[in-house]
């Protein structure tokens, strides 16, 4: 990009209430998505993140994961769960007989936002509001107009929220499925950086109803060949 001085769109003069919508392509492709996602400005958080954090698998993937934002890593990285919760996910994912490589893994807002940890240099992970969740959803409902997954699974309140509405209750209904116009069936588990944050004495509990979750997912998924 040429270093020229930055124009301010319409989404920063509204202080964040644009739309992803304004930057899809003509064609949708995993790839053309990809490329146009890159240089989504819809919303404020473009200039808060190092790079869009676009999903990653096969368009051929039939269980999505949608994650909320990218982390400290994944914002670096370029990649989603590729840090410590991508690494117990794919370590739940195995324990559970999912495979994470015919699994597509994405997040409900492509943009790491962060506030600098006043103590040091750390970058400090802040929940997405609602208006930044809806501008991003546009590449969300991209990806699943593409993969067309069999199953989503939405990890977090913050996903379960762009993927099956504001009432949806995570606590209330995990490893259930959920009925959704997105795939043949939906479920909601925790966020796994919820079991990393656990306290220490519960840490082992949170991750056996996380797999437990996800097992739920993959026998849906095996009594429901499709
Ligand atoms: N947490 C998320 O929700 N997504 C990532 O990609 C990484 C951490
Ligand atoms: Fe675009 Fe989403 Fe990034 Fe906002 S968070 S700039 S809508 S990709």
């Amino acid at each position: 990009m040429s270093p020229t001085i930055k124009r301010a769109t319409r989404s920063d003069a509204a202080g964040g209430t644009g739309s992803a919508a304004d930057f899809l392509p003509p064609r949708i492709t995993l790839p053309t998505l990809r490329r146009a996602a890159a240089g989504c400005r819809g919303c404020h958080l473009w200039r808060v993140g190092t790079q869009t954090v676009f999903g990653q698998g096969a368009r051929s993937a039939t269980l999505m994961f949608v994650g909320e934002q990218p982390g400290d890593q994944e914002d670096l990285a370029g990649l989603p769960f590729v840090g410590p919760s991508g690494r117990l996910l794919d370590s739940a994912m195995e324990r559970a007989g999912l495979d994470r490589g015919k699994a597509y893994v994405t997040n409900a807002v492509k943009h790491f936002k962060w506030v600098a940890d006043p103590r040091g240099k750390r970058r400090i992970h802040k929940t997405p509001n609602s208006a930044e969740i809806r501008a991003c959803n546009p590449w969300l409902d991209a990806e699943l107009a593409v993969v067309k997954p069999r199953v989503i699974v939405a990890l977090g309140a913050t996903a379960a929220k762009a993927l099956f509405g504001k009432t949806f209750r995570v606590t209330a209904q995990r490893g259930r499925p959920v009925r959704t116009e997105h795939a043949e069936a939906g479920f909601a588990t925790v966020h796994p950086s919820a079991v990393l944050r656990a306290p220490s004495d519960l840490r082992a509990e949170a991750e056996r109803l996380f797999v437990n979750d996800l097992k739920k997912v993959a026998r849906w998924m095996e009594t429901h060949a499709g």
